[in-house]
């Protein structure tokens, strides 16, 4: 049965764990969107990987990873991510990763841009993750974008460059920052081609290829439910669709090849950047700082945390279609006496069951909290659901009842190992 993976909440959910714990039953591992702005951990034998573009199946000795269509592509940053893993001992082959033709490029002048365009937003800035990634989409949904075809003609891509750089100039100057040098970029660019040249592929018919196989495929979610373009906290969202159908749209496997959608959710929640955050708490915040967890994979940054949301899981098991739910980071919550859980929102007076409308709207929100007892023992060497703690179980299965979504998978550790499943 092949399965995408999607983030419930708001992206680092520990969707990259998740996906390298089903791996092990996968044939091949595809993104379907995003770009470098992911960040997915994985660590293994006390050895970690993050992995930004290169889906975290690579780690599997024999699967097969495509990074599709949908993605946003920086080619340096791709090809320093392939000397990392291979610095780690992985093996990256034109045989174990394929990309996209179809893959827009994310160039150093998105980068800029996406940098000046948050200074000007001033106070309603966004919180990039200053990767490109925004401006990137909105050349490809303009129309204008470069793309890893484009490259096979060096010829019309260096006339296209070169308006986009013209353009693109003019942005940079004016807010002050520094200016692309064309010469240089159309030099480093092929030469960054010529690298991965042997990885790039018509991915959509070896996709089609790898099912008329018989082979199983996993769908490697990027970014989470709430900041998905049409359906999270916009305009506090990224720019691609990190909901399950944009799992087709962007590798070209169609809906009726999805045999189900494993949602990702922590046992709390977090956020990095800005943008709304109904159940946020500054204790909890504290309190994972203070154990060293909740920092940015890719930018370092504190993650802000709060309580779980169900009416955020609620809703994102909607959209998504989600069968079953991995819930990550229990342990997270193995020394709090006292555990919050959003079961629903107050909006002017009213209780509401679904995410409003606005960002405005979620602002004047404030969560109704059901308390649940901290169950106080550690979790992390439990490996047999049955085997945690009652109150751990009863918590769960809070999040089974306001959610409408069983709990198949529980996350009490960062290892590969510390992963439970329940049959
Ligand atoms: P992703 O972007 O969804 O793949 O998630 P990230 O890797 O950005 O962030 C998740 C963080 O939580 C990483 O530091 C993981 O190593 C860590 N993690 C994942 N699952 C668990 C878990 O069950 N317990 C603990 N303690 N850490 C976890
Ligand atoms: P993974 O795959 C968490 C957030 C940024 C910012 C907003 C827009 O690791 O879960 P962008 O650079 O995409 O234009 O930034 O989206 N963001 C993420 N937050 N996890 C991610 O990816 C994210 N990718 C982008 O912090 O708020
Ligand atoms: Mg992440």
């Amino acid at each position: 049965m092949n399965t995408v993976i999607v983030g419930a909440q708001w992206g680092d959910e520990g969707k990259g764990k998740i996906v390298d714990y089903l791996t092990e039953k996968t044939d091949v591992v595809i993104r379907a969107q995003g770009g470098n702005n992911a960040g997915h951990t994985v660590i293994n034998d006390g050895k970690k990987y993050v992995l930004h573009l290169i889906p975290s199946g690579i780690l599997w000795p024999g699967k097969s990873c495509i990074i599709g269509n949908g993605v946003v592509l920086d080619l340096f940053s791709l090809i320093e991510e392939i000397n990392t893993l291979r610095s780690q001992g992985i093996l990256v082959t034109p045989e174990n990763l394929a990309i996209s033709e179809g893959a827009h490029l994310v160039m150093p002048y998105h980068r800029g841009l996406d940098s000046s365009k948050e200074s000007s937003r001033g106070n309603g800035k966004i919180g990039t993750t200053g990767r490109g990634i925004g401006p990137a989409y909105a050349d490809k949904i303009e129309r204008t974008g470069l793309r890893v075809a484009d490259l096979d003609d060096p010829e019309a891509f260096a006339e296209k460059l070169a308006l986009k750089v013209e353009e693109a100039n003019l942005t940079l100057e004016a807010t002050g920052a520094p200016k692309i040098d064309l010469e240089v970029l159309g030099r480093e660019i092929l030469e960054a081609a010529e690298t991965l040249r042997p990885h790039f592929a018509n991915t959509v018919a070896l996709a089609h290829q790898y099912i008329a196989d018989g082979k199983r495929l996993l769908f490697e979610g990027a970014q989470g439910t709430y900041l998905d373009i049409d359906h999270g906290t916009y305009p506090f969202v990224t720019s691609s669709n990190t909901t399950s159908g944009g799992a087709c749209t962007g590798s070209g496997v169609p809906p009726k090849h999805v045999g189900q959608v494993v949602g990702v959710a922590k046992a709390y929640t977090t956020r990095v950047g800005e943008g709304p955050f109904v159940t946020e708490n500054q204790e909890l915040s504290d309190h994972f700082h203070g154990m060293g967890r909740e920092f940015g994979a890719t930018t370092g940054r504190a993650r802000r945390c709060g309580w779980f949301d169900a009416v955020l899981v609620r809703y994102a098991g909607m959209v998504n279609g989600i069968d079953q739910l991995a819930v990550t980071n229990l342990d997270g919550l193995d020394t709090l006496p006292v555990i919050r859980l959003c079961v629903a929102y107050e909006l002017n007076g009213k209780r509401i069951e679904f995410p409003p409308a606005t960002s405005r709207l979620f602002d004047a929100c404030t969560p109704v909290y059901e308390e649940i007892e901290g169950w106080l023992s550690d979790t992390t060497e439990i490996r047999d659901y049955d085997a945690l703690p009652e109150k751990a179980r009863a918590y769960l299965d809070r999040i089974t009842a306001t959610t409408a979504l069983p709990v198949r998978i529980v996350g009490v550790g960062p290892d590969r190992s510390q992963t439970i499943f329940r049959a």
